[in-house]
């Protein structure tokens, strides 16, 4: 069992109660800027033209403020700081210093901005939890068996049903010869497959052709929760008015929501029958202490988990069809792998899914270029010396840019900006230092959805490979819209169904497909899913 040891008292990063909007400034409660945490912050470069009062805001892009942070990256180098307002902040990439973050012992995860701006919504669920909260230990503890391989091998089926809707919606986009919306759609699979796996509810987003409410709701509040970072503290009740009464509606949106949900499971005649999150969240006693989760805690963690559970792994999926539909010879070896790893079977069984070596390696390089949770920010839990470089009191914190940490050219060499699974091959792996590669975040707080977002993506994957060939638009140009989220904006995709969705493979190959030895459970069987709603 991971535990977080406690940075609450040490830190200064204490106690925000749920929903509280934080210091009269507009600060999360407990902030500390950087000027107090890194006495020899002088040292650590920044842009040029700093301005008196606004800072390091010339050519900003408060759209797209992670792209801008990649772009300063290049520009000042492993580890700078930039001022916006009175907010000075620490930002780190180079490969040598997030391997020095990525110490447990001396560091821990910082609930930063972006994430704090998230606590009157998701409160002191899994995500934003400060790390001394007690619902952090009692709801890890209770969900973390819901992402065992046992738990998993259950949701496979679901997953399925889910992906063999989109395949339905496909070929009748592909008959009418339309191209298909892959954003939008990616993001129908996702919502689909957590709220069904997960909570065994069905929103019904394939029959939908507008994004459900809850979908819009949650795209407003992560899109206000950044927008947050980019305005003066003391001028965000001016300037965020509108912003912020259309955001307290999004919450209570995602509220009733998910208060539906709980509720249709208590009407269904009590929990406890299936196991899934959802049962775990209502009714699992913490082994150790006796206790279980509050209603309140429950809320927001199904909110945390509907959001966390498919945002992320909708943007790398289309991320990853993205770069197939770009790079056809890679495409075409993906295919030969799902031909000859799945053959004609028309399901996939659990089993077969992780087999896919190659089509893992596809989507780890799509994560590695656009790691869909961009950033993390890890906190000192003591006085220390980043990298034995840069001192940091106790509470001190730093960003981390995992977009430009997966381009280091130490690390990934001078070719880091181009697509290649390669990178991912075993032998490739084993030779590159640890902590290099970061898209579910590190330690304790690392994400606890990492097998089910793979799994799912590489089924998906697999499934699309099997029935489509892919055809980029060639005038599109990559743009990547930012919601703290990343995901390719406007992206559409030609299909063309293949002949047969079982051929043989033809293609020679020189990846193994040799099967891990104990990946054969059965299904486990699954509460019905009840309709929609909203
Ligand atoms: C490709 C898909 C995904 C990516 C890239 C991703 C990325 C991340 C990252 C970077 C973190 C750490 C954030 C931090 O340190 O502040 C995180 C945490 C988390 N993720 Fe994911 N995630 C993905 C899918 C999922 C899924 C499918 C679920 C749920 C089913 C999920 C649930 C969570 C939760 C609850 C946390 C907080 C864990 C804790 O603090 O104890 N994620 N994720």
């Amino acid at each position: 069992m991971a535990r977080t040891t406690g940075t609450d008292r040490t830190t200064g990063t204490g106690p925000t109660a749920p929903g509280a909007p934080g210091t009269p400034d507009g600060l999360p409660k407990g902030f500390r800027g950087a000027e107090l945490g890194w006495p020899e912050l002088r040292r650590i470069p920044h842009p040029s033209h700093r301005l008196p009062l606004a800072g390091d805001v010339l050519g900003a892009d408060v759209r797209r403020p992670l792209q801008d942070a990649v772009r300063l990256g290049r520009m000042l180098g492993p580890v700078y700081r930039r001022k916006v307002f009175r907010r000075e902040f620490v930002f780190v990439w180079g490969s040598r210093y997030v391997a020095d973050l990525a110490d447990e012992s001396r560091f821990a995860k910082h609930v930063g901005l972006g994430v704090a701006n998230l606590r009157p919504v998701a409160g002191d669920g899994l995500f934003t939890a400060y790390n001394h909260e007690p619902n952090w230990q009692l709801a890890h503890d209770v969900l973390a068996p819901g992402f065992s391989r046992e738990a998993m091998s259950g949701y496979h089926p679901l997953m399925l049903d889910v992906a063999e809707r989109l395949l339905d919606r496909w070929d009748a986009e592909e008959v009418a010869g339309r191209t298909v919306d892959v954003p939008a759609d990616m993001t129908k699979l996702t919502l689909e497959t957590i709220a069904r796996t997960g909570f065994g509810h069905d929103f019904g987003s394939f029959e939908r052709s507008r994004p459900h409410p809850f979908v819009t709701a949650m795209v407003g509040t992560l899109t206000h929760a950044q927008r947050r970072n980019a305005v003066p503290g003391p001028l965000a009740p001016l300037l965020l008015r509108a912003a912020a009464r259309r955001n307290a509606d999004d919450i209570a949106l995602l509220e009733r929501t998910v208060d539906a949900v709980v509720a249709a499971r208590r009407d269904a005649g009590g929990t406890g029958a299936t196991g899934d999150l959802l049962d775990r969240m209502l009714d699992t006693v913490h082994p150790g202490t006796g206790e279980r989760l509050a209603p309140d805690n429950v809320r927001r963690q199904v909110i945390t988990f509907l959001v966390a559970g498919h945002e992320t792994t909708s943007g790398a999926l289309s991320f990853a069809l993205y770069y197939l539909a770009r790079h056809p010879e890679i495409a075409a070896r993906a295919r030969a792998e799902v031909d000859a790893v799945w053959g004609d079977t028309p399901r996939p069984d659990y089993a077969q899914v992780a087999r896919l070596r190659y089509v893992r390696r596809v989507l780890d390089e799509s994560l590695r270029l656009w790691p869909t949770a961009p950033a993390f920010a890890r906190e000192a839990r003591e006085d220390t010396v980043l990298a034995g470089e840069h001192p940091m009191r106790r509470g001190a914190w730093a960003l981390v840019l995992t977009p430009m940490l997966h381009r280091d050219p130490e690390v990934w060499g001078p070719d880091a900006e181009r697509f290649d699974p390669e990178r991912f091959e075993a032998a490739a792996v084993r030779a590159r230092p640890a902590h290099t590669f970061k898209p579910f975040g590190t330690g304790a707080r690392a994400c606890i959805g990492r097998q089910f977002a793979l799994h799912e993506a590489m089924l998906v994957l697999g499934l699309l490979l099997r029935r489509y060939e892919f055809r980029a638009d060639p005038a599109y140009r990559l743009r990547v819209a930012e919601r703290l989220t990343l995901m390719p904006e406007g992206l559409r995709v030609e299909l063309e169904r293949r002949p047969t969705t079982s051929t043989p493979m033809t293609t020679p190959m020189t990846i193994s497909t040799a099967s891990p030895p104990d990946e054969t459970e059965a299904s486990a069987p699954r509460r019905p899913v009840r309709g929609t709603g909203e």
